[in-house]
């Protein structure tokens, strides 16, 4: 459902140009959890972001469910990252002046789905996330691993065909680090594929592959199962 094929990004913002990947090939089957590991400045966000449609590649290519990211133009891309792909980042990035429930609704509204439609799923998607009776909550009344799971609710709530999370634990303590690794794993039951960049190996026994990059580069590959 996702295949990369000799993915290249240089970046030449002064200085020397930095080569963040070096011909990347991949292909990531329908629910799969893949965890992509590696040290600090390997090339594993810029990695997740292109797989994600959120960067342009030097050269080579990513193809998502069948369609080639370079033949969508902008507006399309737009629209295929809103109607299909959800996101979650390690600063969740909720809006502070909304409820939880707000939060969830504000996408599925750009959608150009109806309100009444988007709040029954924004509730359906806070319940799958355990969090019945926070709707209300702005984010400054919820714990840290309260609001990146609002946050994942916001990301799933239209059934993403793949869920992209950036080290989506590594502001949390390791204990709600792990509440919040449990629901991707139960969201993963669920059949959904999931694209996660984590450090905390230890926090997710149960992915079904490990790519481990090094210098943008894939150094090891890891099938579970
Ligand atoms: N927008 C950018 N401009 C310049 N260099 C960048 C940019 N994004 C990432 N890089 C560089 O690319 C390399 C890989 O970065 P990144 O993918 O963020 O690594 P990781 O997520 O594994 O820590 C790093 O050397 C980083 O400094
Ligand atoms: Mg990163």
């Amino acid at each position: 459902m996702i295949s990369v094929k000799h993915l290249n990004k240089t970046f030449t913002t002064g200085g020397a140009p930095m080569h963040a990947l070096s011909d990347v090939s991949l292909d990531i089957a329908d629910g799969a959890f893949v965890i992509i590991t590696g040290r600090s400045g390997a090339g594993k966000s810029t990695l997740l972001y292109h797989m994600g449609l959120l960067d342009t590649p030097t050269s080579g290519e990513v193809e998502i469910d069948g369609i080639r990211a370079d033949a969508m133009s902008e507006k399309e891309r737009t629209d295929f990252r809103l109607r299909r792909l959800g996101y979650v980042f390690q600063s969740y990035a909720l809006l502070p002046e909304l409820t939880a429930l707000e939060n969830v609704i504000v996408p599925l509204l750009m959608e150009g789905r109806a309100f009444e439609e988007s709040r029954a799923m924004a509730y359906d998607a806070l319940s799958r996330m355990d969090l019945e009776g926070k709707e209300e909550n702005l984010p400054a009344q919820l714990s840290g691993g309260q609001q990146q799971r609002v946050a994942i609710a916001r990301a799933i709530a239209n059934n993403p065909s793949i869920l992209f999370a950036d080290e989506p634990t590594a502001n949390l303590d390791s204990e709600t680090a792990a509440r919040v690794m449990k629901a991707f794993r139960e969201l993963h039951d669920a059949g959904q594929t999931i694209l996660m960049v984590t450090h905390e190996l230890d926090l997710a026994p149960d992915a079904s592959r490990i790519i481990t990059l090094s210098d943008g580069k894939v150094v090891s590959d890891e099938r579970k199962k």
